[in-house]
């Protein structure tokens, strides 16, 4: 099996306790499925049996399967599975068992020499059943543990556990987060995590593990987080963690916070569509507390960096990827207009590989919703390696990107958990804002123009609110253009990466191609692709650049394609000259992203939905790119 064969992103959870594991490892699953939905999985052990229950496909198809062949025992493991290569099959599913049966495990990351691993256990005679690279950990800790075994340890003493899988572990190259059970030990669920996200819940006499914190929620609020290069052992008579090179470590239990509650759909249909409606008040969220009317500024508690070391910064990188990258295109225009700061926007994904020549007074700035994308982790960790501070902008609290930052901003919008990003793009936008006015205003933005920023800012919740009416036109929109096979997305300024947002989201959802540009870049080449049948949406409220988008538009319909224009209110003027207006408020051009963006998520949606598409799943994705 070649590398990309054992791409996985997945989601994991285990229980220890005293209440029926199957049930809540059920319900965490469920929670979790956003990051993966290839197969589904659990192992119970009770009595020294280990019970594995797995199936390819949803978490809904392993809940049909355990309602037919239930799981009896309160100590288990679940997994949900997301391969961007290779089948997704029964026997390719977690939870994987070693040979002997003794064994059993759940994983989320890659290893890379399992090759290597698998070629040297096959010749001791080793036989494999799946070809996922995950088996091959299984199987080590297996063999491992038969050699402590055979040199006298107890199967049922969790030393030999401990040991057998540190040994495995040191063999390992790659990432993982592992939940392990051990059919001869079985008052105890062992994690280790390098490079995979890993945090376990803390209960009365119980323990919870989990990728992340939303499986979970209703059952206690008390978490430690695992670093890379820890190990656990949750049982029913304590939590004990060992780093590998300090030992057995304190463990630090940290309240989450109450945002992170929310994971229901309540009335609305599809995650995405709650999320979309959430946008008012994740904006205002964004900004509370932040805004000083006193000093005409914004405040931040954990930057990190006092006002001298701010002073000096003459360059500032933004690093992201997906949506948040183009949250940080508009962070460029911000921090270029108000505080004149050279502001780059970098991929991760290229800034990790590349030799970037950051200096002394070059702040370098992560965006991530989630706080576990792959590239941008490795990006703050090449970043900061080389010495430079690096912050995070971030929603997801605890999560790895915002513990290893020298600090930062945190988005405050609740949990995301449809997979196409929508209110953390507005609520990076506007922390971007925010961060904009705070550097502007310590340099030479003047107080009146700062109090102009900060007046603007405070209406935009209401103005967000107002921009959902459209929703009833979008639909219409979305019926008339859902069966095109192409789309072009169209802006200027602050609205180009709000076309390129747009575009994206109607791909990941309705898997339409679809092309953001600048508008004036279409005569350069795109506008070859314009015909009858391919609609562009031009992003064209009114603004400095207006008159020049207007034309761009003429452009296109002069040669036959359809026009569908996100405008300002009562414009007449583009009302007669493209085929579909959708209106948004007037808003200053600087915070144009937050209204433009509304509609084209909506769009996004509505096509979705009228092609069949599963909106919160779409194929092929999952919500944390966790791997490279
Ligand atoms: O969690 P992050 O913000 O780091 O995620 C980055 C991208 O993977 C993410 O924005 C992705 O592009 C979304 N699916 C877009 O809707």
């Amino acid at each position: 099996m070649d590398l990309l064969r054992a791409l996985i992103m997945c989601g994991i959870v285990g229980y220890v306790g005293h209440r029926p594991a199957s049930d809540l490892l059920l319900d965490g699953l469920s929670r979790l499925e956003y990051r993966g939905y290839d197969s589904a999985g659990i192992a119970v052990v009770e009595d020294r049996e280990i019970a594995v229950r797995k199936r390819r496909g949803r978490v809904a198809g392993l809940i049909e399967l355990i309602e037919s062949h239930p799981v009896e025992g309160s100590i288990g493991i679940g997994h949900t599975r997301w391969a961007t290569h290779g089948d997704p099959s029964d026997v390719n599913s977690h939870p994987h068992l070693d040979e002997s049966g003794r064994v059993v495990l759940v994983h989320n990351g890659v290893i890379e020499n399992h090759d290597r691993l698998k070629a040297r256990l096959s010749e001791t005679g080793c036989g494999f059943r799946s070809s996922t690279d995950t088996e091959v950990v299984a199987q080590l800790i297996g063999w491992h543990l038969e050699q402590l075994i055979e040199s006298g340890h107890a199967a049922d003493d969790p030393e030999t556990c401990w040991s057998a899988l540190r040994a495995t572990l040191d063999e390992l190259e790659g990432t993982y987060g592992l939940g392990v059970l051990f059919r001869d030990c079985p008052g105890h669920l062992w994690a280790a995590r390098c490079g995979s996200p890993l945090v376990i819940g803390v209960g009365d006499q119980e323990y919870f593990l989990a990728s992340d914190t939303s499986p979970l929620i209703g059952y206690t609020r008390d978490v430690v987080y695992l670093d890379d290069h820890d190990t656990a052992r949750l049982g029913r008579d304590g939590l004990e963690v060992r780093h590998r090179d300090a030992g057995t470590r304190d463990v630090a239990v940290q309240t989450i916070q109450d945002e992170a509650v929310d994971v229901e759909l309540g009335e609305f249909p599809h995650y995405m569509l709650k999320e979309i409606y959430e946008q008012p008040d994740s904006i205002r969220s964004a900004m509370r507390g932040r805004m000083d009317g006193d000093d005409a500024t914004a405040v931040f508690g954990g930057l990190n960096a006092d006002a001298g070391e701010l002073r000096r910064i003459d360059r500032i990188v933004l690093t992201a990827c997906g949506t948040s990258w183009h949250a940080g295109l508009v962070g460029e225009y911000l921090i270029e207009e108000f505080a004149r700061i050279p502001t780059e926007v970098e991929y991760a994904s290229e800034l990790r590989y590349r030799n970037a020549p950051l200096t002394d007074t070059t702040m370098v700035f992560a965006i991530t919703q989630s706080g576990e994308t792959a590239d941008t982790l490795a990006a703050v960790r090449e970043c900061r390696r080389k010495g430079h501070k690096t912050l995070a902008i971030c929603n997801t609290v605890g999560s790895t990107i915002a513990r290893e930052a020298d600090g930062g901003i945190y988005l405050h919008a609740g949990p995301e958990i449809g997979v196409a990003s929508t209110k953390a793009f507005t609520s990076q936008v506007t922390v971007l804002a925010l961060l904009a006015l705070y550097l502007g205003r310590m340099r030479h933005m003047s107080f009146r123009a700062g109090e102009a920023f900060l007046e603007s800012l405070e209406a935009m919740p209401e103005l967000v609110a107002r921009t959902l009416e459209c929703h009833d036109t979008v639909r219409e929109v979305a019926r008339r253009f859902a069966d095109c096979g192409n789309f072009l997305y169209l802006g200027r300024q602050y609205n180009f990466p709000v076309a390129l947002e747009g575009a994206l989201k109607l791909k990941e959802i309705s898997y339409i191609h679809a092309e953001g540009y600048p508008a004036a870049e279409m005569k350069h080449g795109p506008i070859a692709l314009v015909d009858e049948r391919t609609p562009s949406v031009f992003v064209t409220p009114r603004g400095g650049v207006y008159e020049k988008v207007v034309s761009n538009l003429e452009e296109i319909k002069a040669r036959g394609g359809p026009v569908i224009a996100i405008a300002g209110p009562d414009d007449e003027r583009i009302a007669g000259l493209v085929d579909e207006v959708i209106p948004v408020p007037d808003v200053p051009e600087f915070l144009q992203p937050l209204v433009t963006s509304i509609p084209l998520q909506l769009l996004a949606y509505e096509v979705a939905l009228l092609r069949g598409c599963d909106v919160d799943r779409p194929r092929n994705l999952a919500k944390s790119v966790t791997v490279e």
